[in-house]
């Protein structure tokens, strides 16, 4: 038995708030929205910018801190899963330190997918132990998704997002009009996290998919109708991240899709995105739904015909039952021991379940194989 001489009890709440801003013209040289945060006058901003965006956006990005006489470092730094790593981290802190920036007024300002949000956000949250940082997503994922909430991370070991930190941002900016230039299969790829929004909690946001997803689509979130959808979408997040942010309560309804799929993303050479890999998580979920009664046949085929409506193609030719269980198990150890596995209860509501067997994980694996064969994009041109 230990004796206590002495007891100290540290105890703290930090409080903070950041903004999510929907705006256009971020980099019109009028606008001094993007500036107004941090010192303003002979300032430095260190900026990572994605590859690609880079590519498009080169010259308005550079102009406008150009025009208001900013001190820049421009780091450009290619997007993709395989550029989540500690290379890459480690690259970027390299940048960082070689351009000193004052620690608490001159945030580093991230301009990219979910791949460069989550990497800079863990520069930021462990460099000088923390530094602000603003986030400016240019994709779908990015924007209904990955910029929403506090995670950062880095993949490492052959795991998705092992290292990481919970940082808020100093604020985001949404500007869709960077989603124009997005190839198709990475605007599909964002559609995949507003369904699984849709189905687990939002039956409204489901019913706005099956009837303007495609209009949506086609005009590359840039109509009327899309405005709406995307509010919907990062409001849905937003309901379900604030409570949560530090994800206390592991019975996460935004975990929906995201039990089996992580081990589809990390399979050897898989070349499923996140979003891909999600949406077959979908498909298995909804079927063991479906054979727990939670939803009818009905509601079932609602969900499976919404994904090919959308021009979503489910392409896997690696799924095995044993590869989704052991996706599971992974999972288990993430979720503190239990499965805590996010199951629609009709479209719109969500249950979690703690039980689900080997048998009824096989026999949707089986369901999900006949459907892909089915809408094989293949046999279907
Ligand atoms: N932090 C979170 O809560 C959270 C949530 C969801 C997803 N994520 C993470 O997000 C990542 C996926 O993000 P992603 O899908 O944006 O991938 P990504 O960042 O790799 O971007 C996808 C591709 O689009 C290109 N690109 C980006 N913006 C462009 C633009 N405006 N025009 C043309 N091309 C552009 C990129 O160069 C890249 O090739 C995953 O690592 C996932 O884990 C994080």
């Amino acid at each position: 038995m230990t004796t206590e001489t002495n007891k100290w009890h540290i105890s703290n709440q930090r409080v903070f708030e950041y903004e999510i801003v929907s705006c256009s013209n971020l980099f019109d040289p009028q606008n001094e929205t993007l500036l107004s945060l941090g010192k303003r006058e002979n300032t430095r901003r260190f900026i990572i910018v994605d590859a690609n965006v880079e590519k498009y956006y080169s010259t308005i990005i550079r102009d406008y801190f150009i025009i208001h006489n900013v001190d820049t470092k421009i780091v450009t730094f290619p997007g993709g899963e395989e550029n989540k790593s500690l290379n890459s981290y480690i690259s970027i802190l390299n940048e960082l330190d070689l351009f000193p920036i004052i620690r608490r007024d001159e945030p580093i300002i991230a301009i990219g997918g979910g791949v460069l949000t989550d990497l800079v956000g863990f520069v930021a949250s462990s460099y000088r132990r923390g530094v602000p940082h603003i986030k400016i997503p240019t994709t779908l994922m990015g924007y209904v998704d990955a910029s929403v909430g506090i995670k950062t991370g880095i993949n490492f070991n052959g795991n998705k997002n092992r290292l990481g930190s919970f940082e808020p941002p100093l604020k985001v900016f949404l500007d869709k009009t960077f989603l124009k230039t997005l190839p198709k299969r990475h605007i599909l790829n964002g559609v995949c996290e507003i369904i699984k929004l849709a189905v687990i909690k939002d039956m409204v946001l489901f019913e706005m998919l099956e009837t303007h997803g495609l209009a949506c689509i086609e005009s590359m979130f840039q109509d009327e109708i899309s405005e709406s959808m995307l509010a919907r979408s990062i409001e849905g997040m937003i309901e379900e991240l604030e409570p949560n942010l530090f994800e206390d309560d592991l019975e996460r309804k935004v975990d929906f899709g995201h039990t089996f799929s992580y081990g589809l993303e990390t399979y050897p050479n898989s070349n499923l995105l996140h979003g891909e890999a999600v949406v077959i998580d979908i498909v298995i979920s909804a079927i063991l739904a479906k054979e727990r009664n939670l939803l009818s046949e009905f509601e079932l085929n609602r969900i499976l015909n919404l994904i090919p409506n959308l021009g979503i193609i489910i392409n896997c030719d690696f799924i095995s039952s044993d590869l989704l269980w052991d996706s599971m198990k992974e999972r288990v150890f993430h979720r503190n021991g239990h499965q805590r596995i996010p199951l629609p209860n009709g479209i719109g509501k969500c249950i979690f379940v703690n039980d689900v067997q080997r048998t009824e994980l096989q026999y949707a694996c089986n369901k999900l194989e006949n459907w892909m064969e089915i809408h094989d994009p293949i046999r279907e041109y």
